[in-house]
């Protein structure tokens, strides 16, 4: 059984309700253009409101985080992943969280208790230390040496404001050398693995902490990563998860792994969360707006460095590889069922788009490239309208020479260029919460604080159906 039905079926067994992965692309609320983290979809039941299926949750939770897309290409980074998560809202707090998690580490993944440390709240001049957790985890067996107190690294908020609080952070030493006596969380052999956090606080818009209705459970663990480390191997790419993925692009390289390993990489990782953003049912297509704009940026550069492999971009390789991250995924996601056929055709129709004009683009850019000089706004721009580079693939390409661009002219020209669509601000185009704005973040927030506070004052029924946030105005639209 894989990490993902183990997980969930422990929780079941602990009086936990499996709920339904949220859509990607998150409903009602167009202030953030994707879901990035397993609790999102539940603020507003940690900020109070009732759940439907009670106070025990499990899932996991589809997420797509953009704001790091040129990390992708080492061995860590995804704009796709899985989030494990438990909760509870107002029922369980730190006994038996950490205990559960404890047995399901010990008892289910079998994880030696040896190879585990922790991190805890240190307590600060508002918060005192978490010594419930502390003595907890002493009580299990976890020595002194290996349960290091932080403060920073141990309150957990998602942004500016909102639900938050003291977490304990579990780590599992991947090396294979005999485990340190004690704990030094910046040996990078010690990774962490899940995060349990304890939500009964919330900071308001002033920066002042008060606390919630309900004490709550928020946990979180990657699966990509907690997959590769259980597997034993450094690169989250060399897991069963991706093995097949990256088997098939070998093939159809004709090249290995090793020595093209970015490239793979890049083509696995932009193809997964491509099939993902358009099998969404929200229907999205690539464009140059939104969510649109970041899933035309995903296949183009898959292309790109299919093109780099010498993958023929005119087959159908994108099909083939698509086919294979369906198949994998389609009895855990209906949509990848019910959309199966729209995915293709998106892939297929915005590649056969891109090639049209790739290799004259390509030309256009050696020719501009061959004076070695950095590329300015304009030049990004005419690569841009002219033959559909994404800015990002344009700084990608020229830093490959040890050329820069002006990356900063062309956000102005780009937002100059979209000054009709109004939500394309540059902020949200890096995607999800971390990625916005300030005060954009803060008004998001506070849409999940009024929702809350509207279901608990007025009625239970009471529906977003829309927002629409700018640094100056925040407008919900509310039906009960
Ligand atoms: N919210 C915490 C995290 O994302 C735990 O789920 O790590």
């Amino acid at each position: 059984m894989n990490l993902k039905d183990l997980y969930i079926n422990f929780f079941i067994s602990k009086g936990h309700k499996q709920i339904p992965s949220a859509p990607v692309v998150p409903e009602n609320d167009p202030s953030v253009l994707f879901n990035t983290a397993g609790m999102q979809p539940l603020v507003p039941y940690l900020m109070g409101a009732h759940h439907p299926y009670g106070k025990r949750l499990c899932d996991y939770q589809k997420c797509v985080r953009t704001n790091d897309l040129d990390s992708v290409g080492d061995t860590t980074h995804h704009t796709f992943f899985e989030m494990l998560g438990n909760w509870s809202l107002g029922d369980y707090f730190k006994d038996e969280s950490i205990s559960w998690s404890f047995e399901f580490l010990t008892e289910v993944l079998n994880i030696p208790k040896n190879k585990l440390a922790v991190t805890v709240f240190k307590g600060n001049d508002k918060i005192p230390m978490d010594e419930v957790s502390y003595n907890k985890w002493l009580s299990l067996g976890i020595p002194k040496e290996r349960i290091v107190l932080t403060e920073e690294d141990n309150f957990w908020i998602a942004g500016e404001m909102g639900p938050c609080g003291p977490d304990t952070e579990i780590f599992y030493y991947r090396s294979d050398k005999e485990v340190p006596t004690v704990f030094d969380e910046s040996d990078e052999n010690w990774v962490e693995i899940w995060n349990n956090v304890f939500m009964e606080f919330v900071k308001n818009p002033d920066g002042s902490i008060s606390e919630l209705p309900n004490k709550n459970v928020d946990t979180g663990m990657g699966v990509e990563r907690t997959t590769a480390i259980l597997e034993g191997v450094n690169d989250n790419y060399a897991s069963s998860i991706w093995k097949d993925i990256i088997e098939l692009i070998s093939e159809l390289s004709g090249l290995p792994y090793e020595g093209n390993e970015k490239s793979m990489r890049i083509i696995a990782d932009h193809l997964r969360t491509a099939v993902f953003i358009s099998a969404d049912y929200a229907g999205i297509k690539p464009s140059n707006t939104d969510q649109g704009y970041i899933l035309r940026r995903l296949i183009r550069r898959a292309i790109r460095h299919a093109k780099k492999l010498n993958i023929d971009i005119n087959s159908d390789f994108e099909s083939l590889i698509a086919k294979k991250i369906l198949d994998q995924y389609q009895d855990y996601y209906q949509e990848l069922k019910d959309n199966y056929e729209v995915v293709l055709e998106v892939l297929r129709n915005e590649k056969i788009k891109f090639n049209r004009t790739l290799e004259k683009g390509l030309k256009e850019f050696n020719k501009i490239t061959s004076k070695k000089e950095d590329i300015d706004a304009i030049t990004a721009f005419h690569l841009y309208d002219t033959y559909g580079f994404p800015i990002e693939l344009t700084v990608e390409m020229a830093s490959e020479l040890g050329l820069k661009v002006d990356e900063k002219g062309f956000e102005e020209k780009f937002r100059e260029h979209q000054e009709l669509s109004r939500s394309a601000s540059a902020g949200k185009f890096k995607g999800g919460l971390a990625g916005n704005g300030e005060i954009e973040t803060r008004y998001h927030t506070a849409t999940h604080l009024l929702n809350a506070a509207l279901k608990e004052v007025v009625s239970k029924d009471v529906h977003q159906k829309g927002s629409n946030i700018t640094a100056e105005s925040l407008l919900i639209n509310i039906q009960i």
